[in-house]
């Protein structure tokens, strides 16, 4: 099987471009291999689609969730076929920990299925998305050391680079705008040693707290290029 993330949220907010994932299912229906779609950080309305993979129509033939799924409280799941779920039992294989189909896990699952339906989180992610996407472009064309702005919905990342042209990653100022950043009270995770910056804000987030949130970014790139 292949297993991989549809946007690769934690090596530094990579999105394929676009076909990779259809000609990937491609070439694994030609091998008779199965696509396994890990969907723990860009699953649930995160991208814009209830699932990132929906993007560009493909269905994987197994996915997995977890982090945000429980809102908080623990869960993680396979999704499956039921011809391929049918195969594992034949083949006995079985899976199970302490907390296999826990029912508070399992409610606090099902509560986030309904949140993400009734309040329409993909669309929301959308729409912030995009907000923050026109602000972090902003941030770009103020300074130079921005090199690439990218990310889908309410997943995105800037890459800070020392020159355009040869895009020789800022990991040390990377460091010191995240530092001067956490000072200020944002917080956000940090990809390739300092020279992405990935934001991946609640879909709760206001457009006020985004304004804020790039007004400390400004002021730690201002002090950073001193
Ligand atoms: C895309 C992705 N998959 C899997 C994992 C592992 O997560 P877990 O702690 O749920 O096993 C992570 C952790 O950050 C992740 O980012």
């Amino acid at each position: 099987a292949v297993l991989t993330e549809p946007i690769f949220s934690a090596g530094g907010v990579i999105e394929p471009p676009l076909g990779w994932l259809p000609e990937l299912k491609r070439r694994c229906e030609e091998r008779g291999m199965l696509l396994i779609l890990d969907e723990e950080q860009t699953g649930l309305g995160k991208t814009g689609d209830t699932f990132a993979f929906e993007h560009e129509g493909v269905v994987p033939d197994i996915i997995t969730l977890a982090k945000h799924f429980g809102g908080g409280i623990c869960i993680s799941s396979v999704t499956t076929s039921a011809e391929i779920e049918q195969r594992v039992v034949a083949d006995e294989f079985i899976v199970t920990h302490s907390h296999s189909n826990d029912p508070l896990a399992c409610a606090a699952g099902s509560a986030t299925l309904d949140v993400l339906e009734e309040e329409d989180l993909a669309a929301q992610a959308r729409r912030l998305g995009s907000y923050l996407k026109s602000k972090l472009h902003e941030l770009a064309e103020r300074f130079e050391i921005v090199g690439d702005v990218r990310g889908r919905g309410l997943l995105q990342g800037i890459e800070l680079v020392l020159d355009r042209q040869t895009r020789e990653p800022a990991t040390t100022e990377g460091k010191a705008i995240t530092e001067r950043c956490l000072q200020s009270g944002l917080v956000f995770s940090v990809r390739r040693e300092g020279s992405v910056l990935r934001f991946v804000p609640p879909a709760s987030t206001t457009e006020e707290q985004i304004d804020r949130a790039l007004d400390i970014l400004a002021d730690a790139h201002e002090e950073a290029s001193r």
